[in-house]
């Protein structure tokens, strides 16, 4: 199989010796075994048996059976030369019901992965919380409920004692304002909740919890790099309309300065007046409690965002005018490729002083990959990845603090409520034999970490 592709324009000594390079996976979307040796349920076991919430009704309960294939797996990211994996730990391993009693089935599972990364020269990164809490909570009021707070603190302690004496890089987590937008306002995602009320004290208790579990992290592992990641596109106004600008600073701040300004120190976004109605679920003291000085922030990226001002949307008085209507290259996703949008992202972020080191903690795109022959050709996704590591490489040389970056992902996957029609791996996977394939992208970044 030889499909390597030769004349890479971009090359890893222009990012110099430092620069860490890595693929990121997250447990719902690959692990499956789904109440193995004693697993607890999540909020998606059981928001994935329900009736039409996921496409064309998939569900995650064997997914890509990483839990029993991790080894074939992390010695195909040592095949492809991937220094740095990055994965998540599934709450409800540990604590089967939320908190309390330990499941040290669920403990010495990541022991393994972390032990069988190490012993093949690969640094695990860990991501606490990827979406996935445990049902137990979920029916106490999940993230809406402050309650949270002492059990996510309850759970990161675990972790970090069962796991820091050989993990040296954590991530609190991933991208909350994915999980609280579409798990707790549209209701696209687990727990499937709606509405404002269910929005605003969500967003305040994983505000709250982030630094909350960051604190503890520190406190137990004080060498260890520690940091949490945030979702963000780039905004751009429809037109030069002043209505249309600022519903573009608008959208801007809901979905890339809300969750990262008050961790920085510097509150809540003032332009979000929808964000009146969650003063009542901020406490005296709250303030300090919600900053915390990160190692680095992990920032991850796929697209732009054109915004128009709409009269009818409720709250932000906004709207997205969609790729597709705009007429521009998109991913399965239907999201639009656009490199820039990277760069922007990351000069956005380098200004804030408070933000010691970034890292790009994912980047990818779903495309439909065929496997022909016993290959998967993927230039479209080659070149995506060329093309938004070229823009990385701009920003970095205009002085930015970008330290990494890590593909999203290693293998296709379960995505959400997508569920496996995206193919986002640079591994293909065959679903029904759960046979892996090395794409054509997979091969291209072998060569590139080379
Ligand atoms: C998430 C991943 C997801 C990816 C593609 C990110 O929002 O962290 O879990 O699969 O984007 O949608």
């Amino acid at each position: 199989m030889d499909s390597t592709i030769q004349d890479t324009p971009i090359n890893k000594k222009h990012f110099g010796e430092d620069f860490t390079w890595g693929v990121s996976t997250a447990a719902v979307q690959i692990e499956g075994a789904h109440d193995a040796d004693g697993k607890g349920e999540s909020i998606w076991d059981v928001f994935t048996a329900k009736k039409g919430k996921i496409l064309n009704g998939h569900h995650h309960r064997t997914a890509t059976d990483f839990y029993n294939r991790y080894q074939d797996d992390i010695d195909l990211i040592k095949q492809l030369n991937i220094p740095n994996f990055r994965f998540s730990i599934s709450w409800a391993r540990i604590l089967p019901d939320g908190t309390g009693a330990v499941n040290q089935a669920g403990i010495d599972y990541y022991n393994r992965i972390i032990d069988y990364c190490l012993q093949q020269g690969i640094q695990p990164w860990l991501t606490l919380y990827h979406w996935d809490l445990p049902h137990a909570l979920e029916l106490q009021g999940g993230w809406t409920n402050r309650a949270v707070v002492d059990w996510f603190t309850e759970y990161v302690k675990i972790c970090a004692n069962a796991f820091g004496d050989r993990v040296k890089h954590w991530m609190v987590m991933n991208e909350p304002a994915v999980f609280t937008g579409a798990g707790y306002f549209f209701g696209i995602h687990a727990p499937g909740k709606t509405g404002i009320k269910n929005f605003m004290p969500a967003i305040h208790h994983a505000v709250l919890s982030i630094t909350a579990g960051a604190r503890v992290l520190r406190g137990a592992l004080p060498d260890a790099e520690i940091g949490t990641t945030f979702s963000c596109s780039y905004i751009e106004p429809y037109s030069d309309n002043p209505k249309d600008v600022a519903a573009a600073v608008r959208v801007d701040a809901l979905l890339n300065r809300l969750f990262i300004e008050p961790i920085l120190g510097l509150g809540y976004p003032a332009e979000l007046a929808v964000l009146k109605g969650m003063e009542k679920y901020i406490l005296p003291g709250d303030e300090d409690n919600l900053k915390f000085e990160f190692d680095f922030i992990g920032i991850q990226n796929y697209t732009r965002e054109i915004v128009k001002y709409s009269f009818f949307t409720p709250y932000i008085h906004a709207s997205l005018v969609k790729a597709q209507k705009r007429k521009v290259p998109v991913t399965t996703m239907g999201w639009e490729v656009y490199p820039a949008s990277i760069y922007h992202m990351l000069k956005k972020y380098d200004k804030y002083p408070q933000i010691k080191k970034i890292y790009l903690t994912e980047s990818g795109a779903a495309f439909p990959d065929e496997i022909i022959n016993g290959e998967v050709n993927d230039p479209k996704r080659v070149e995506y990845l060329q093309n938004y590591l070229q823009q990385v490489l701009k920003a970095k040389n205009e002085g930015c603090k970008v330290s990494g970056y890590f593909i999203w992902t290693l293998t296709d996957n379960f995505e959400w409520a997508e569920g496996y029609k995206p193919r986002f791996g640079i591994i293909y996977v065959d679903f029904e034999t759960q046979q892996r394939t090395i794409k054509a992208s997979g091969l291209w970044y072998a060569n590139l970490l080379r």
